[in-house]
């Protein structure tokens, strides 16, 4: 690896620092949650993000990443990731991804979940129970030590199951006083992740993109951000900050309100 993989194991110090900037994360996703109806716009969401954050004296991630214009990701229906919030009003039937990391005292909260609005086509939740699934089949294959390729197998299978697809060119990373760092973690397995091992002391995202269709992607040309479904189906989300300890994995992202292992929507 390229940083060397030493630099990237936290100590106990360092991964309290990373708990409280997940736990705060998880709280923004919370305050979302309970605001969250149809008729809202994108835009007054990222609203609420931006304020709730710097009222609690935090930094917004997302906001000039980048040059990313907003304080929060808000996918829509066929929009994979890295929607920008904007005028839209989420109706009835919409499935919307929310994506929040929060920089707290330095260190980085990552995490995301798919909401349903209202009800939705059974399409519609077929897909969003699937990335959570794949999410939690991925956690519970971890194991310390273990190759980064445990996780893309585990969420290949249960988007098989689901007759459903992976998509592959936006990944999971490790996170920690950077956004983005080392390790790169895939959906699917991959030469690389088959040779790199997971640590105790390592932080890392899993935030499988799972589409209806396809699993090809488009990027938006005219905002340089929007990722669609080159088909125009559905696509669902699932994020949480995981650190690996001796003992196995720790999930740092847990909400108090949202839905847990085993749910279904
Ligand atoms: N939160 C996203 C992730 O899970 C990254 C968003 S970058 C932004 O890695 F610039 F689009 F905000
Ligand atoms: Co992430
Ligand atoms: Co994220």
């Amino acid at each position: 690896m390229h940083f060397g993989t030493q630099k990237l194991k936290l100590k106990e110090p360092q991964r309290d620092r990373m708990r409280a900037a997940c736990s705060f994360n998880a709280q923004v996703l919370d305050m979302v949650r309970s605001r969250l109806q149809p008729g809202v716009t994108t835009e007054e969401i990222d609203n609420w993000v931006h304020t709730y954050t710097l009222d609690h004296g935090h930094t917004p991630a997302c906001l000039g990443y980048l040059g990313f214009p907003k304080s929060c990701c808000t996918s829509v229906n066929d929009v994979i990731c890295h929607g920008i919030p904007g005028p839209y009003r989420l109706q009835e039937g919409d499935i919307v991804n929310i994506d929040l990391t929060s920089i707290v005292d330095g260190w980085h909260g990552d995490q995301s979940e798919t909401f349903l609005i209202g009800e939705v086509s059974d399409e519609a939740r077929q897909v969003t129970q699937c990335s959570f699934d794949a999410l939690y089949a991925a956690i519970d294959a971890l194991q310390p030590n273990c190759r980064i390729s445990e996780i893309g197998k585990a969420i290949v299978a249960v988007a098989r199951q689901f007759k459903f697809s992976v998509v592959q060119e936006y990944v999971g990373h490790g996170l920690g006083r950077q956004f983005h760092q080392e390790p790169s973690i895939p959906h699917y397995p991959t030469p690389e992740s088959r040779l790199q091992r997971l640590a105790p002391g390592i932080c890392f995202t899993i935030e499988p993109m799972i589409n209806v269709g396809g699993r090809n992607t488009t990027l938006d040309r005219g905002d340089g951000w929007t990722v669609r479904t080159k088909d125009g189906t559905l696509s669902a989300q699932f994020e949480h900050t995981i650190l690996m300890t001796e003992d196995g994995p720790e999930i740092l992202t847990l909400t108090a309100d949202g839905p847990q292992k085993g749910h279904q929507f």
